[in-house]
Order: C-alpha cells, then structure tokens, then sequence
C-alpha cells in the first residue's frame, strides 16, 4: 500500500488536460473552463475552480477483489490514454449514517460496483481520491484513463453504475471529459 497522495484538480485557461465537456448529472455543476491541470503532491489554484482529494486505504473491496483488480488494473498516464474523466461525486446524509457491513453491501452485494468495473479493465486505468474528510465540495473526486478507442465502453461502464441501487445515494455528481495530444 502507498502513502496517501494529495492531488489537486485545478480548472482555468492552462493544464494538460483540454476539457472537451463538462455535464450536470445530479444536482449543481461546475463552471465551465478550457483546461485542467492534475496537480500531485503540491499545491495550485485553478482560475476557474479547484477541487482537493487524496489518495487512501481500500474501505469495501475483499481480498479476492483486490487480487482482481491487482492482477487486470494498469497505472495512468499510458502513452494511448489520451481520453480522461473526471467524476466529482458526493453522497447522500443517508450514505453516510449507514454502518460499513451496510455501505459494503449495497456497493457490491446489491450494486455490483467493482464486478462491473473488472469488466472494463485493463482499458479503462483509474484512481479514486477522497475528498470527504478535506471538508471538500465533494465526497470523491474519480478519475479515468483510456485510450480513444475504449470511449464507448467507457460510457458503458458509467450508464450501468448509473443504474444500480449505490447511485440511489449520489446527491451530487459531475461529469467532465476530457483530452490531450
Ligand atoms: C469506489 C472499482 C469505475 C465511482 C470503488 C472501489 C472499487 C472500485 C474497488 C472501492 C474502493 C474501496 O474499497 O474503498 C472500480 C472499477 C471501475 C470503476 C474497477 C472501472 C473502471 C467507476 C466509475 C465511477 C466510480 C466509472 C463513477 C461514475 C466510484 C466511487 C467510489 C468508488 C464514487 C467510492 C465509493 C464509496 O466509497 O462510497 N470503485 N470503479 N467507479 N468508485 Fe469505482
């Protein structure tokens, strides 16, 4: 397990990343901006907005998951993976007054979060950075890699998560796309 990451997501006229679209999902958006810049282990403001998150321990997947994944899940920044999502979400007061054995069991018992994930690996490259207890605007701040021609799975993957019962619990959430050369 590695040390906890601080990254920061900063929105404005200069990054790496070109933000292609930016949609409302549930609940209010962000502003709209030209780029954004994935900042690791230091600190920027972004002209637009910045969001804070930081990379933690496992809370629900079970040790045979994490072999799953292990074994399928690559790094970031894969030379093909142009394509980017950035998924800010936050859940509901509900989500967060459930015990664990309750949270485990709607994420994958009943919603089958991470079996549906698997399916799209190794194509999709991702890392989920807690924002929660940053006191943050979000509770999760995801973040996806793929390359152009893992798009239309990709929009798969997030219709089907869209639809199970953890996202009954999602009170917020932004979806922005993104780009590089
Ligand atoms: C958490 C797998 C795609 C949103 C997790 C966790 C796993 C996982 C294993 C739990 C980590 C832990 O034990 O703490 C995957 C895989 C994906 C995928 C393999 C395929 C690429 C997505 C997508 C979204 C998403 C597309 C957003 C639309 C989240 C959120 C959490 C999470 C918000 C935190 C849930 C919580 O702690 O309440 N994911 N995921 N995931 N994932 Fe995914």
């Amino acid at each position: 397990m590695s040390l906890p990451l601080s990254v920061i997501f900063a929105a404005g006229s200069s990054g790496r990343w070109r933000i292609d679209r930016i949609e409302e999902v549930i609940g209010e958006t962000l502003g709209g901006a030209d780029r954004l810049a994935v900042v690791e282990g230091a600190s920027m403001i972004g002209e637009a907005w910045t969001l804070r998150g930081v990379t933690s321990n496992t809370r629900y997947a079970a040790r045979d998951e994490v072999e799953a994944l292990r074994a399928r899940q690559e790094g970031l920044n894969r030379s093909q993976a142009t394509c980017a999502a950035l998924i800010p979400i936050r859940k509901s007061a509900a989500w967060w007054a459930l015990a664990q054995d309750e949270r485990r069991a709607i994420f994958e018992e009943q919603s089958h979060h991470t079996a549906i994930g698997l399916d799209y690996l190794p194509g999709v490259a991702r890392r989920l950075h807690h924002s929660r207890e940053l006191a943050e605007p979000f509770d999760f701040l995801t973040w996806f890699e793929y390359a152009p021609e893992h798009a239309r799975d990709f929009e798969r993957l997030v219709d089907r998560l869209r639809r199970t019962p953890e996202w009954a619990y999602v009170e917020r959430e932004v979806d922005l796309r993104l780009s590089r050369d």
